[in-house]
């Protein structure tokens, strides 16, 4: 959604890395966007042109001299709405940060007016080097951001220090994120909780439900995306965290509410899309409960309520979300639990519906605030999460 008609300008500096280039500009160009790329001529030496012509469906600039070209670089810097420079090499850093343009990449980024996101990627004592380090405080200094670079491995062996370049993956969050800087969340601590908890009955037992952790990941997705500090406190979800937000792991509703407790202080909103076990056993046994023939009972009891729990704790202003899943028709009982846990607004949704509710990748919902109701039609729940997040938005 971001990225659709959006322009970006993909720079491509020469390093073993450049090939991860190839992917940044595939994604990039799925996601809708226009994806100009600029390649060095050392860049060129890692990738040809061709293979990120194909890629993105435009032509690629390499030289200040391409015939017939010449304005292009100055073009394509005012009008793109994003630069991104993956991998950004130690000497194109030190160029730029030092203001030269002797080739068509660091003169687009020197006639940028805009928004600039580098990724580096070198060896890893290239990276420590009080020079690297100076020309990126000096890039910083000018509103350039950065992601990474990374620990991991290097074309010349492993290492524990950064140098390697970030993932593809984490480059387009962060892209994302910085396409939508100056937004209304910008600067704010979103606290979102994700997935379901556990409550053992032995060492192997447990009790649980079918939360998949999906919705409350894709809220702090979009949270993040829109420029928030996002925590998200989940239990052991099957969906795969979000890359950006700050991950706190938890397993039974006892941890999730301590977790929330300490991290609904600081909260701006916090949004409480996990679905925490109800119950507790009374007795949990330290060894494992041999089979018996027959039934068995189990005596339990009721864990805190974690979203109630928090209404005495959060700060001045911070914006409350909280979900009620129902079966049958809740409409009115998700209303009343909005009352009783005192929150701004509730997400309705339904376990009993086909493409709603826990383990899908879709959802229906609506949603309820003080002022008004929002019947939604199935969609993903990234979309869901940025209509919740949108809806909010104007409600608070
Ligand atoms: N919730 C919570 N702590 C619990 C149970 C639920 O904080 N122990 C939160 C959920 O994260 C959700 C909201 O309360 O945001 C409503 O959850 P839901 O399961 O619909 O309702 P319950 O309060 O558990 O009530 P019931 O099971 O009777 O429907």
């Amino acid at each position: 959604m971001t990225f659709s008609g959006r322009r970006v300008v993909l720079g491509v500096s020469g390093g073993i890395a450049s090939y991860k280039a190839c992917t940044v500009a595939r994604r990039l160009t799925q996601a809708g966007a226009s994806v100009d790329v600029v390649l060095t001529t050392s860049g060129a030496e890692f990738v040809r042109p061709v293979t990120f012509e194909a890629l993105t469906g435009r032509p690629v600039l390499t030289s200040l001299w391409d015939r017939g070209r010449a304005l292009d670089h100055i073009r394509l810097a005012q009008d793109a709405d994003l630069m991104v420079v993956a991998p950004a090499t130690a000497n194109l850093i030190a160029r730029v940060a030092q203001g030269i343009a002797d080739d068509v990449l660091s003169a687009i980024l020197l006639a940028s007016p805009g928004k600039i996101l580098l990724a580096p990627a070198m060896n890893d004592k290239m990276f420590a080097n009080p020079a690297t380090t100076k020309n990126l405080d000096i890039l910083a200094a000018r509103g350039w951001k950065t992601v990474g670079p990374a620990v991991g491995d290097l074309a010349e062996g492993e290492s524990d220090q950064p140098g390697r370049m970030s993932e593809p993956e984490e480059i387009l969050v962060e892209a994302e994120r910085l396409l939508r800087s100056g937004g209304p969340l910008e600067g704010k601590r979103v606290v979102v909780t994700a997935g379901p908890t556990r409550e053992p009955l032995d060492p192997v037992r447990i009790i649980s439900n079918r939360s998949s952790g999906l919705m409350g990941f894709e809220l702090a997705r979009a949270a993040y995306a829109m420029g928030a500090e996002v925590r998200v406190v989940a239990g052991p979800t099957v969906a795969s965290p979000p890359i950006g937000p700050i991950l706190i792991r938890v397993e039974t509703t006892d941890e999730l509410a301590r977790a929330v407790a300490e991290e609904v202080q600081e909260a701006d909103m916090l949004i409480m899309a996990a679905a925490p076990a109800d119950y507790a056993a009374v007795d949990v046994s330290t060894e494992k409960k041999p089979r018996g023939e027959g039934t068995i009972s189990l005596v339990m009891k009721s864990t805190p309520d974690v979203l109630q729990s928090t209404s005495g704790r959060r700060k001045v202003g911070c914006y409350c979300i909280g979900f009620a899943l129902e079966t049958g028709d809740g409409l009115d009982r998700a209303r009343e639990k909005m009352h009783k846990k005192n929150l701004d607004m509730i997400v309705y949704n339904r376990a009993d519906q086909e493409d709603g509710g826990m383990e899908g990748r879709n959802n229906k919902v609506v949603l309820l605030t003080g002022s008004s109701e929002k019947d939604l039609p199935v969609m993903s729940k990234r979309e869901v999460a940025e209509e919740i997040l949108q809806t909010a938005l104007i409600d608070a």
